[in-house]
């Protein structure tokens, strides 16, 4: 594997396993299932902000959602929402940027009539308040809906002037957390400062196994200062699956119940114990049924993730 991006974390395993997270900060579901026989219950992870519990895994509308053109069948994208919330996945990450994407998810959400089980996050990404305003209410009437969970700020732009919209927004009971995102390590050190500056309910940043910086001062800072994280890019947009092609799990992946490269990819990420939760890319109902298992079972400690670290930067 090509170690442009991989930074030697050390301690970066510290403290993190799940099992180690302060008491209630983490509903654990079982590896077996239910009595019924259903699915076990999603793990989840409370916004700091307000205490609420959001599964683990979520699910990422770029670039699949981003491609489909008008009148073109929708099937395995409402197959793909129907499955997540079957299994009981409620975050969904998108953003007017993503083409139609956030059309999609508001006609799939009618269609199935999920919109009050899922918690919707959106962004803002424009370059003045007038433009921010215009953008948001348009996000309002594509997710057809009067209420949005979240909306981050895109990638730091125009962050002063956004953050004032979306402060005024959650005041009056439109949004109910607001966040700032990026996926770029040259806009981590204003991402840093923005951080300390700002007071956020959230923020979402690229980190997989095989690009670790942003657990060197991003995560930790945003644990410091009450912020959720979500992940954006968990799979490095698909390189870790590239990296481990036609290779064979270890034997050890069993100790954390993980049966698949995806389950390996996604426990690593949300056993950090500053991880809110991760939303990969998915448009098709086996993914989510493969992602959703990395938030059931066992999650790896810390001597496993360093394992895991080891075991990647290896390849
Ligand atoms: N700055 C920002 O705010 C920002 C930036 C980037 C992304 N994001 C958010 O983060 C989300 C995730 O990023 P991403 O979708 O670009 O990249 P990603 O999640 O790292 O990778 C997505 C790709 O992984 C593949 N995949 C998903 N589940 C799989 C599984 N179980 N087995 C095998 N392959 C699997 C899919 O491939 P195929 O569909 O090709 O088969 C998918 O296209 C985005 O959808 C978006 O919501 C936010």
């Amino acid at each position: 594997m090509a170690a442009t991006r991989r930074a030697v974390l050390a301690g970066a395993g510290a403290g993190i396993a799940a099992g180690l997270l302060p008491g209630g900060a983490l509903a654990q579901g079982s590896a077996q299932g239910s009595a019924q026989g259903n699915p076990a219950p999603l793990i989840r992870k409370p916004i700091p902000s307000s205490g609420e519990m959001i599964p683990v895994i979520g699910l990422g509308s770029a670039r699949r959602y981003e491609e489909i053109r008008p009148g073109e069948d929708v099937t395995p994208l409402r197959d793909t929402f129907a499955r997540l919330r079957a299994l009981g996945g409620t975050v969904v990450d998108t953003a007017p940027s993503y083409g139609q994407a956030e059309a999609i998810m508001g006609g799939l959400m009618a269609d199935l009539g999920i919109r009050q089980d899922l918690f919707v996050c959106t962004k803002v990404g424009v370059d003045s308040q007038e433009q921010g305003w215009a953008q948001i209410e348009q996000s309002f009437r594509n997710l057809r809906t009067d209420r949005i969970d979240l909306i981050a700020v895109h990638n730091l732009r125009d962050i002063t002037n956004q953050l004032a919209i979306l402060r005024e927004l959650k005041q009056g009971g439109r949004i109910r957390y607001l966040g700032a995102t990026t996926s770029f390590d040259r806009q981590y050190e204003a991402f840093e400062a923005m951080m300390r500056r700002e007071t956020l309910d959230s923020i979402q940043i690229d980190y997989a196994l095989d690009n670790r910086n942003a657990a060197e001062r991003i995560i930790p800072l945003a644990r410091e200062r009450g912020m959720a994280v979500f992940i954006n890019l968990p799979f490095g947009r698909g390189s870790v699956f590239r990296a481990t092609q036609g290779k064979p799990l270890p034997d050890w992946a069993a100790e954390m119940d993980v049966t698949s490269w995806a389950q390996f990819m996604l426990k690593y990420l949300v056993s950090h114990e500053g991880v809110t939760c991760a939303v990969p890319g998915m448009a098709q109902a086996r993914y989510v049924d493969d992602n959703l298992a990395a938030a059931r079972g066992r999650m790896p400690d810390a001597a496993m993730r360093r394992r895991m670290e080891q075991f990647i930067d290896g390849l």
